[in-house]
């Protein structure tokens, strides 16, 4: 189930250039690119004409204009037609239809459904990922797979054990209860699970070079449908937040995920680890980039073979949820009013 009228993110920042880029999203096929002035542009990939893909060449981009490869109809900026061949008339409705666009936080952000609505619904913020304080580090792989499957996964973080044994998991990450709370006036689910003498994982160890055990605490912010976001804290044993907020003897990684529909069985999976330590030490970036993008591999295939199973199965298959369950669970249910048009989760939320 696809939710409509809301921003997703279609790209990073980086992958948009003066070049034509598309990508399909909640199963439209929008073509994107980056004015002379800078600004991302995002209109319809099907010429009006006879829908040649406009990201296919021999289109091309010729100062802002979009000549089609096909027949040559020229389209501007705001994806109007204003040159078509054998004559000089160019009829009233050529026009590509305009996607709203906003770049934030490094993503292009998109909006799908109905433009009217667009000012109107939130695009909830990852600062992190366009801080000087912070270091990134970041990717996108493609999910053979419905959305909600991954959204299942991140808000369950104890398949962590399992899945990502020798990476990010180890026995505590199963083995200590959540909390979980669901703001509906915000449309915020949060998960909390702070293990306070745990194992330290090698995607820890290795980057922030503590040995022996540690506390962690990871807490979940999830804005549905599109913006993940995992806040990880990672000290040693008894080592707290001062009164005053800072916390000198942490490390803090916030670990962003966007969860884009491409189609009703397939998802962009966009991923970024910010991190507030070793902020210039390369290694310390190349090892965190190989270490998420295999952990998020490892969910890929999980995910990819779950999607066979559940594609042949009843929109009511039988499933048995645990304690474990309820961010998963509360997620749904704030995705099913969302897809049914309540105003209360999309409306922009304060300060955000
Ligand atoms: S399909 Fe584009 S001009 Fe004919
Ligand atoms: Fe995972």
């Amino acid at each position: 189930m696809i939710v409509r009228d809301q921003w997703y993110v279609a790209a990073f920042g980086r992958e948009i250039g003066h070049d034509l880029f598309s990508r399909t999203i909640c199963g439209e096929s929008i073509l994107f690119w980056r004015t002379a002035e800078g600004a991302v542009t995002a209109m319809s990939d099907r010429c009006v004409h006879r829908r040649f893909p406009l990201s296919q060449a021999p289109t091309r981009l010729v100062d802002d204009r979009v000549v089609c490869g096909y027949h040559g109809f020229t389209y501007d900026a705001g994806g109007r037609c204003v040159a078509v061949p054998g004559q000089t008339r160019v009829p009233r409705t050529a026009r590509l239809r305009p996607y709203p666009v906003l770049e934030q936080d490094g993503f292009v952000w998109v909006f799908v459904g109905d433009p009217d609505r667009a000012a109107g619904t939130r695009v909830p913020r990852a600062p992190w990922l366009d801080s000087p304080d912070w270091t990134v580090v970041s990717g996108m792989e493609p999910l053979a797979a419905r959305y909600d499957l991954l959204v299942d996964n991140l808000l369950d973080l104890s398949h962590e054990t399992y899945l990502h044994g020798g990476y990010i998991g180890t026995p505590e990450v199963a083995s200590t209860p959540i909390t979980t709370e669901v703001d509906d006036d915000a449309g915020v689910v949060y998960v909390s699970r702070h293990m306070d003498d745990a194992e330290c994982p090698p995607f820890y160890s290795r980057s922030t070079g503590l040995t022996g055990r540690i506390a962690r605490w990871q807490d979940i912010e999830y804005t549905p449908p599109c913006l993940y976001l995992l806040h990880s804290r990672i000290a040693p044993v008894g080592s707290v937040p001062r009164p005053d907020g800072s916390d000198p003897d942490a490390f803090h990684v916030e670990v962003v995920y966007a969860i884009t529909p491409e189609t009703e069985t397939s998802t962009h999976d966009f991923w970024a680890v910010a991190r507030d330590f070793a902020r210039d030490d390369e290694e310390v970036s190349a090892f965190i980039a190989e270490q998420n993008r295999t952990v998020v591999l490892q969910d890929v295939a999980a995910l990819n073979v779950l999607e066979t199973v559940v594609a042949s199965e009843p929109a009511d298959r039988q499933e048995l949820s645990i304690n474990i369950d309820t961010g998963g669970l509360a997620a749904r249910r704030m995705l099913a009013r969302l897809a049914a048009g309540d105003a209360a989760v999309a409306a922009p939320v304060a300060g955000a």
